[in-house]
This record gives structure tokens, sequence and C-alpha cells, in this order.
């Protein structure tokens, strides 16, 4: 559905964006995820069609941003990072007037209205004026306008900025209702933000992909064991090398005085015979507690390696 190659933007000397290449499948939530200053922002300007690469194909729902910017933006509906609202108009005019520049037909609009008020969950708040809403729902009446034309493609920039947690969470409901209707990349700096909503990640640093797999993809990159903290109800000594000897456990450290961290190979779940050996042993088991490798992990670990 949407199909990146070769993107290169340079703003004068500095090269902003450059050889950008990945696919996003219909029907998928994508997380465009990297540290400010990565190159998000230019990327999804050019996909939206407001941007022109110096270099580099984009093509959205099998048009062609470049030759046919004035097609693309009909599939496509953008959230900027800065939701382009008019504080003086009520959340009906200002939808009737996004309706009417992006060319809605008069007979449909109403209908498309009330479609997308119900969609975002703005139905009530139709008659305020914009300057009066809460940031969520300010946030809302953005995705109502990137929405209304009912687009094929979501790109939204950098959604949850500025939100406080529990607008956080319904944006992001919200966010993941809307996918399979749409295909859907949003930005983000923040990690979770991408475990909590994406299928899909493409890591962007210093204007360059580093990585785009699926979320279990990127953290089997990383993740060549399996862990657990397991803690007990008295000081360690002797234990440690008890539980060394249990068959398929790889490693054991010792984090503190009542707890260790217990590595296995990947394909093998060690915790029953652990446990066992816990007991025999004549101690008693407090915690034992599975330690996933996360997102972070690989994130932090492909844009550290990329700078060294
Ligand atoms: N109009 C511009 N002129 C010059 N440099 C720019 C311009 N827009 C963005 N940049 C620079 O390009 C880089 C990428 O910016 P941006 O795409 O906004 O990143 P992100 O959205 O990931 O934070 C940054 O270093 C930024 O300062
Ligand atoms: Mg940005």
């Amino acid at each position: 559905m949407i199909e990146v190659e070769g993107l290169t933007k340079r703003y004068g000397e500095f090269t902003a964006v450059e050889d950008v290449s990945f696919k996003i499948e219909a029907g998928e939530i994508a997380g465009f995820l990297g540290p400010n200053g990565a190159g998000k922002t230019t990327t999804m300007r050019i996909l939206s069609a407001y941007l022109v690469p110096n270099e580099g194909r984009a093509v959205v729902g099998g048009v062609d941003v470049l030759e046919d910017p004035m097609g693309a933006r009909k599939i496509i509906g953008y959230l900027p990072e800065l939701p382009p609202l008019y504080d003086e108009m009520t959340v009906r005019a200002y939808l009737q007037f996004v309706a009417k520049i992006k060319r809605i037909p008069r007979r449909q609009r109403e209908e498309r209205l009330q479609s997308v008020m119900y969609k975002v969950g703005i139905k009530d708040v139709e008659g305020r004026l914009i300057a009066n809403l809460s940031k969520g729902y300010r946030q809302r009446v953005g995705l109502a306008q990137a929405l209304i034309h009912n687009p094929k493609v979501l790109i939204l920039d950098e959604p949850t900025i500025g939100l406080d947690p529990a607008q956080i969470r319904e944006i992001r409901a919200l966010i993941k209702s809307l996918a399979g209707a749409h295909t859907i990349i949003l930005s983000t700096h923040i990690l979770p933000e991408v475990t909590m909503t994406c299928q899909k990640v493409i890591i962007i640093d210093k204007g360059r992909v580093v990585a785009s797999d699926t979320l279990q993809g990127l953290e089997k990159i990383v993740r060549q064991s399996e862990s657990f903290l397991l803690q007990v109800d008295r000081p360690l000594d002797g234990l440690t090398e008890k539980i060394r000897r249990v068959s398929g456990v790889t490693e054991v450290e010792e984090k503190d005085e009542r707890s260790l961290l217990v590595k296995s190979a990947l394909d093998q779940d060690v915790r029953n015979d652990v446990a066992r050996r816990v007991f025999e042993s004549g101690w008693g088991l407090l915690e034992l507690r599975p330690i996933h490798v996360t997102l972070e992990d690989v994130f932090v670990r492909l844009t550290r390696e990329e700078r060294e």
C-alpha cells in the first residue's frame, strides 16, 4: 500500500533523509520510530505530497506521489505535528470547511461529517469552539480532518505528543480502531508508542533506515536467550552454583544478595526445573519473573551501533 524507494531530501548542504526505502502492506499500522531530528517529519511530508524529494520514489495506494500529488492527496489523510486547526471556528464549522476544500461533493458532506465525528468521538462537542477544547479533543478533531475524505492511507506525525496519559491511551485506542479499514503510518520518538500500537516498525536515525521489521522480528535481532529474574527468601550463599548446574541454564548472574538473573537457550523453558532446585535446596521462592527484550533494547542498540 505504501512503497518508498531511495528517498533523499537535502536542505542546502544538509541531508535530512538519505536513501530511505520501506514497504507497508494494506491494513497495517506501521510505526516510524526515531530520535528527534531523525527525518521522520521530512519523510512524512514527502509521502503526503507536501514536499518534493531530491531523489527517490514514493507510491501510495498505487499513486506515485511525485507524478500525481493531487491524486495522492485524495487517498491520503495527513495529520501534521501541529494540526491545522482554527481556534475561532466551531468543530462543526471547521470540518465543513475542510470538507469543502477537500472537494467532497456538497451532497455527501453531511453524511461524511456525521460519520467521521462519530468515528473519532467528537459528536458531543460539534458545537464547541475549537479554542475551548482539551488537547485530547483537539487531536481528535485533527484526526477527523485527516479522515473526512475517507482516505485509504493515514499519515500521522507524532499523534500523541503533548497529551496526558489518559488522552494518550484514548488516542492510541482510536488509532488502532482505524487500522484495517485504513493503512496507517505514525511517527514517534517514544518507544512505548510503537510497542502498544504498531505491528511493524521502521527505525530511522540520522536520515537513514536502520531497521524495518515486525516487532517480533526486531526483538529476535538482539534476543539470543530467554532470561528471568529469580528472587529467594534468604541470602544466596551456595544456591548460585546449584542453579548453574540445572540442565538448560546457560548463565547465572547474582543481582543482589537474594536474587539471580538466570539465562537459558531460546527454545528451553527451564523455570520449572529451576523452581524445583530452589525448593529442594531449602530456599523459598519469592519471584520468578521473565525478562523480555524490549523494543527499547533493540532501538538503543541499533541507533548506538549506527553512531559508533
Ligand atoms: N526546512 C528545513 N531547513 C533546514 N533543515 C531542516 C528543515 N526541516 C528539517 N530540517 C532538519 O532536517 C532534520 C530532520 O528533521 P525532521 O524531518 O523534522 O526530523 P524528525 O521529524 O525526525 O524530528 C533535522 O536535523 C532538521 O533540523
Ligand atoms: Mg518531527
